[in-house]
């Protein structure tokens, strides 16, 4: 049990995109290889990948998909060569609006591009310049989140109890985390006491993922629903909440997963100081404040029932042979009542199951929103491999 028994978050292998599939953690750990921009796209809205940085990171590799694909066997880097260019990058850019990181890693591939278009390279030369430069995004989000890590923990002196919203992990970035790179680092000083996990209803990232990666690293923690944060802060068993970024503002307004707004206002209410955990790339300085964020709104599927992925593995003859007839022209669809759905598909040997099960009344009216915005006077600290910055310094620290 260790941080290095963590898997690769995403990665650029040998022209195509391998990536860790989210939707279905913990329960199987899946590879998903991604080889166009659409499936890039896909798996960017479906949370396949997911997290700021692990997004932006998915926006310089899909550029690099498209070059792979589409743009590095085209006769020139031309007015068709730009289009396409261009669509791609836009379908990647917008797959997801709240996270800046995103729209950030793809305009940096598009300016790439459409400078060295300019510059009369060919699309052979483009491509690989595309492919290198989202190769690097990961490495250098890796850096930064072991740096910001090192910043975050010198800020706790002893065995410190913190409480997380969300994941802000390792699977939220190329590797190590944000939030969970503070707790990382300060674990390896000896100076972590205890996690509490909150769950992140609708999608349990803090449930499925932040869960699964503490485990797998071994640090102590404890799941609990976010309705039992203020319990917790309450018995004076947490000590620094840290929580990641989706954009940060100018001003220090910070969007993150829906609830982390609660989260600190229980933490100003208790007294306990609360953290944002980013790398720079998630600043956004072009951004006043957080009213000028957009906020995405989710399926409402998401609220009215849960999803459930797993495996079968047959231990008969006869079960394997009904399975392979259910799933012979691909995925089955089994007809369940009550709204519920149940899909089967064949996944090497043995078969994978997706299956929604409604729990709220049919006609019910859901809002879901997938982010908040916590004001910057809730927050004690940002803590970047910049180093740490009170909310309303981040333009000084620009110099
Ligand atoms: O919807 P998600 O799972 O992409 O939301 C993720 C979060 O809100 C994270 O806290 C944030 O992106 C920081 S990840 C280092």
């Amino acid at each position: 049990m260790a941080i290095t028994d963590l898997p690769r978050t995403i990665q650029w292998v040998d022209g195509t995109v391998h990536m860790i599939d989210q939707t279905r953690l913990p329960l199987t750990g899946d590879l998903l290889v991604v080889n166009t921009v659409e499936g890039m796209v896909t798996a960017i809205t479906s949370l396949a990948v997911r997290g700021a940085p692990a997004i932006g990171a998915a926006g310089a590799l899909g550029v690099a998909l498209w070059s792979q694909t589409v743009g590095k066997d085209m006769p020139a880097a031309d007015d068709a060569y730009l289009d396409s260019a261009n669509a791609a990058c836009d379908a990647l850019a917008n797959a997801r609006p709240t996270a800046v990181n995103l729209p950030r890693e793809v305009e940096n591939q598009r300016a790439r591009l459409l400078a060295d278009a300019a510059a009369g390279r060919t699309p052979a030369e483009i491509h690989e310049k595309l492919v290198a430069a989202a190769v690097q995004v990961c490495a250098d989000d890796e850096a930064a989140n072991r740096a910001l890590g090192a910043h975050g923990a010198a800020l706790f002196e002893g065995p410190t109890n913190f409480l997380t919203h969300c994941n802000a992990g390792s699977l939220a970035t190329s590797f190590y985390g944000t939030a969970l790179g503070v707790i990382y680092a300060a674990f390896e000083q000896g100076k972590v006491n205890h996690v509490w996990v909150d769950e992140t209803r609708p999608v349990n990232q803090g449930g499925r993922l932040t869960a699964w990666e503490l485990l797998v690293a071994g640090v102590p923690s404890t799941l609990i629903c976010d309705n039992m944060a203020a319990t917790v802060m309450r018995e004076g068993w947490v000590d620094a909440v840290v929580v990641g970024a989706d954009r940060i503002c100018a001003n220090g307004d910070t969007a993150n997963k829906i609830g982390t707004l609660g989260v600190a206002v229980l933490a100003r209410e208790f007294g306990v100081p609360f953290y944002i955990a980013a790398p720079w790339t998630t600043i956004d300085m072009n951004t006043a404040c957080g009213a000028d964020i957009v906020i995405e709104e989710r399926d409402p599927r998401e609220i009215e029932g849960i999803t459930v992925t797993g495996g079968i593995e047959p231990d008969s003859a006869s079960l394997t042979m009904g399975l392979d007839a259910l799933t012979r022209d691909g995925v089955a669809d089994l007809p369940l009542t009550k709204g519920h759905t149940m899909q089967i598909r064949r996944k090497g040997g043995a078969y994978a199951f997706d299956g929604w099960f409604k729990n709220t009344p049919t006609h019910v009216r859901v809002f879901n929103p997938a982010f908040d915005v916590t004001p910057a006077e809730y927050i004690a600290g940002i803590i970047t491999e910049r180093g740490v910055f009170a909310p309303d310094a981040l333009g000084d620290a620009l110099g």
